[in-house]
């Protein structure tokens, strides 16, 4: 019998309570899910990449059919080098559905045995970012409950730090 395996791929910068989520639901789905990382998302991130793997490692851990990876270049060739049958994206709103069916179907042409599966976000999450988290913490806002805990407190000495920078 062949191995379901399912990419989730993202920046994760930070991972939130959303992508764990969808993460969770993936790894009801499928045999093995891969958690992966874009190095060369064309983004500023907050995180480094290794500071994103730690806080997803940590928060996928009980998940045993859940792993952590990063990967370059194109998604699509990732996946058929390391024999992922699926793409699992999260949906939250109308606004996401454009830019993600553009994809999915750039993703087809690129390689048509590569299917992208799209779960409805949680309703508790259909308004939550990464960016978004970013923002309230940076104007010190509340975020329990948006991002897992190790996530949050992660969160609070990297916005610390970049103060004492700034200072
Ligand atoms: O969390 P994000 O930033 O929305 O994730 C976007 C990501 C990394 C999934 C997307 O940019 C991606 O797949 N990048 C890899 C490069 C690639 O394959 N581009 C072609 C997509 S049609």
């Amino acid at each position: 019998m062949s191995v379901r395996r399912a990419l989730v791929p993202g920046s994760f910068d930070p991972v939130t309570n959303g992508h764990l989520d969808i993460i969770e639901r993936a790894a009801g789905l499928f045999d093995e899910v891969r958690v992966v990382v874009a190095r060369n998302a064309s983004k500023s991130p907050l995180f480094s990449l290794d500071e994103r793997l730690e806080m997803l490692q940590d928060v996928c851990s009980p998940l045993k059919n859940v792993t952590v990876h990063t990967f370059d270049g194109l998604l699509v060739q990732y996946a058929i080098d390391c024999k992922a049958q699926v793409i699992v994206k999260g949906l939250r709103a109308v606004s996401d559905f454009e830019y993600e069916l553009q994809m999915a179907l750039m993703n087809r042409r690129l390689a048509d045995r590569v299917e992208t599966v799209f779960l409805m976000t949680g309703a508790d999450y259909s308004y939550l970012s990464s960016n978004i988290v970013k923002e309230i913490a940076r104007l010190g806002g509340a975020v329990e409950g948006l991002v897992p805990e190790s996530v949050e407190k992660r969160l609070r000495q990297k916005l610390a730090e970049q103060r004492r920078e700034t200072v």
